[in-house]
């Protein structure tokens, strides 16, 4: 399965066996790339930025981002290594690990300080949607040891009711889990970070922001245009069809 082509992969469940369906659902290969991207670009990210893209996978992120940043800057995690072999021999190109030195880890202790780097942005786009409470509070614990001062992790998550149960389980895949959204504020707080929920579109989850000084945050209403792609119509067809 893993050497299906793109185009085969399409028809694929999230969870299965290649590289652009185990991440997710295959058609939303593209629109997680440029979500991910275009919030850190609303962000402020600048190319001398270093950004850990945490539970990296196939690279959605990665195919991007690596090019972008200057040498060094990008630190990719995920314990399913044969997911970044796959990005980078079917996005990317390996021509780039000499380029852009990106630097990896097969971690799975959801600790963002094994690179031993201070980051200007953390990515952990659809971890803890399928994470227990124990991981989802490492990450955000050792996220915090990893942030720079004005440094910002961005995260999406299944926004459940005050009322819903924390997950039981360790890591639910591909199922997701919806937390309650006070014990992520309350996680957070400990650990000396501010919780925002941004309206930044997610097309299955929402974006949270985590920072550890709230004048980081960006007033909302200024973020651009709030990740939504704008409808498309192809020349040649018609706007209906
Ligand atoms: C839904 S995918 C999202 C991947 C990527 N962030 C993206 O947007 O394409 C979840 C990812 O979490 C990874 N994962 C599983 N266990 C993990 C762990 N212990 N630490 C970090 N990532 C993990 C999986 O291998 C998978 O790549």
């Amino acid at each position: 399965m893993r050497s299906l082509s793109i185009e085969d992969a399409e028809t694929l469940e999230p969870g299965d066996d290649h590289y652009r369906a185990y991440v997710g659902p295959p058609g939303r290969f593209g629109l997680l790339t440029q979500l991910q991207l275009g919030l850190l670009f609303a962000l402020g990210l600048e190319e001398t930025d270093t950004v850990l893209d945490f539970g990296c996978g196939s690279l959605r992120l990665g195919r991007s981002l690596i090019p972008y940043l200057r040498p060094g800057c990008y630190f990719g995690l995920d314990p399913n290594l044969w997911l970044i072999d796959d990005g980078l021999a079917h996005e990317t190109g390996e021509a780039i690990r000499a380029v852009k030195q990106p630097r990896f880890s097969g971690d799975a202790n959801f600790d963002c300080t094994v690179f031993d780097t201070r980051f200007d942005f953390i990515m952990a786009q659809s971890v803890i949607t399928h994470a227990g409470p124990a991981q989802t509070a490492a990450l955000i614990e050792s996220a915090s040891k990893s942030l720079k001062q004005d440094g910002v992790l961005a995260l999406s998550y299944i926004r459940g009711e005050e009322s819903t149960p924390l997950p039981g389980a360790d890591w639910t895949y591909p199922h997701n889990v919806a937390y309650p959204p006070a014990w992520l504020e309350e996680t957070a707080r400990q650990h000396g970070l501010v919780w925002r929920d941004i309206s930044w579109f997610h097309p299955g989850a929402q974006w949270a922001l985590l920072v550890r000084d709230e004048t980081r945050l960006p007033d909302d209403a200024t973020m651009g245009l709030h990740g939504r792609p704008t409808p498309r119509w192809r020349a040649g067809q018609s706007a209906t069809s």
